[in-house]
């Protein structure tokens, strides 16, 4: 007998497609189903994995065989095609964000108790061995209080023609909704309390979209801030956080960080075993300590990774075999956070 959960992919879009290729490499989950609006798609798609395409979502429901919906088309649509799926007994792995609207993020968190099925969003970070080591380090208290945290992303909006639906915030909800949900929602799991807007301000290209908001925030004691900038390529995009403790300095370097760099006075015996990877360690002349600690494997293998762990947690979930890693509620925190952000940045500045 076949023990392996079926999903269905629905959204077979540019990161749809790199889903489906880690999909497929689950031992304990099987591709049913593939739906997009664009039939053709649809039909190359399960085709590569043997699966049954899709024109619309109504039909994909109707099949038995699936048990998870992996939902991946744009933003907008992730309300009505979620409460669907929901409503049609069906669990949900959502792409972020969970919906535009945080009243939209509270009905189907209500549709999924209602219906009896569980629901989770594809925060890939909440998997990331390094963001997962750097929460690690602020609840071992080993580094003292955390101070702040700061993230700088600079990301390839230059690659993104002016018609993509990311532009349209009616589409994607805008920066903070689309893309500052992952780490609002991170900065929260890292200083284990949830986070308040304090101030925000956004920047349009001239006589253009929005390409760039900035915001500040308190996770408790802990102060944040947050710049997101779409206006690199693929070749110059960086992304930099940088956590500051009491007695040491934690960096992430990319959108998917493949490393951690810790300096601090603290001696490596206190947090040395809550590094990940290859560690390399090297006494300072000033008496502090720097450590690296690295995945040989790469960026595209640590992004896949994440995705699995979080398909998985939820198979495991439906199982009743361990809780949600992100549950729908952290997927409306870290909404409401964003809805926040674009309410206080509604003037565009500059
Ligand atoms: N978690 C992550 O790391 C991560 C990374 C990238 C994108 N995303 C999210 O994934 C989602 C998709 O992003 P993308 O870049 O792949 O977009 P995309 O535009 O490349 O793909 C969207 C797909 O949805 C299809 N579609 C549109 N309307 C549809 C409908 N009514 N029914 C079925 N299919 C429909 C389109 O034809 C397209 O194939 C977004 O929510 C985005 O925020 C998440």
């Amino acid at each position: 007998m076949d023990t392996r959960t079926g999903v269905a992919l629905v959204g077979a879009g540019a990161f749809g497609q790199f889903c489906l290729k880690t999909f497929a490499a689950m031992p304990e989950v099987q591709i049913v189903a593939v739906a997009d609006i664009d039939s053709g798609r649809a039909r190359e798609q399960a085709a590569l994995y043997g699966a049954r395409a899709y024109g619309n979502l109504a039909d994909l429901l109707a099949n038995v065989d699936v048990t998870i919906v992996a939902l991946n088309t744009p933003p907008y649509l992730h309300h009505a095609q979620g409460l669907a799926t929901l409503r049609a007994g069906k669990h949900l792995f959502c792409e972020k964000p969970l919906a535009l609207t945080e009243a939209e993020a509270a009905a189907l968190i209500r549709a999924a108790d209602e219906h009896g099925v569980l629901l989770t969003v594809d925060y890939v970070m909440r998997h990331n061995p390094f963001w997962a080591a750097a929460a690690a380090l602020r609840e071992s208290g080993v580094l003292g209080a955390l101070r702040h945290m700061d993230l700088a992303n600079h990301a390839a909006g230059l690659d993104l023609p002016d018609d993509h639906w990311f532009w349209a915030p009616e589409k994607s909800g805008g920066i903070w909704i689309e893309h500052g949900v992952h780490f609002f929602d991170a900065f929260a799991w890292v200083a284990g309390q949830p986070g308040e807007i304090t101030a925000s301000q956004a920047f349009a290209r001239p006589g253009g979209v929005i390409d760039r908001v900035e915001a500040l925030a308190c996770y408790g004691r802990t102060a944040a801030h947050f710049y997101h900038a779409f206006d690199q390529s693929g070749a110059t995009e960086q992304t930099t956080v940088t956590l500051t403790f009491e007695h040491g300095y934690v960096t992430l370097r990319e959108w998917v960080p493949t490393s951690l760099e810790l300096l601090t006075p603290v001696p490596p015996d206190g947090w040395q075993t809550l590094l990940p990877g290859e560690v390399t360690l090297a006494p300072q002349p000033d008496g502090r300590f720097h450590a690296v600690a690295r995945a040989p494997e790469g960026k595209s293998a640590v992004y896949r990774a994440s995705i699995q762990a979080g398909l998985r947690n939820l198979v495991r979930a439906i199982q009743g075999q361990e809780p949600l890693r992100v549950t729908g509620q952290e997927g409306l925190d870290s909404l409401a956070m964003a809805c926040r952000a674009q309410a206080l940045a509604a003037r565009p500045g500059r």
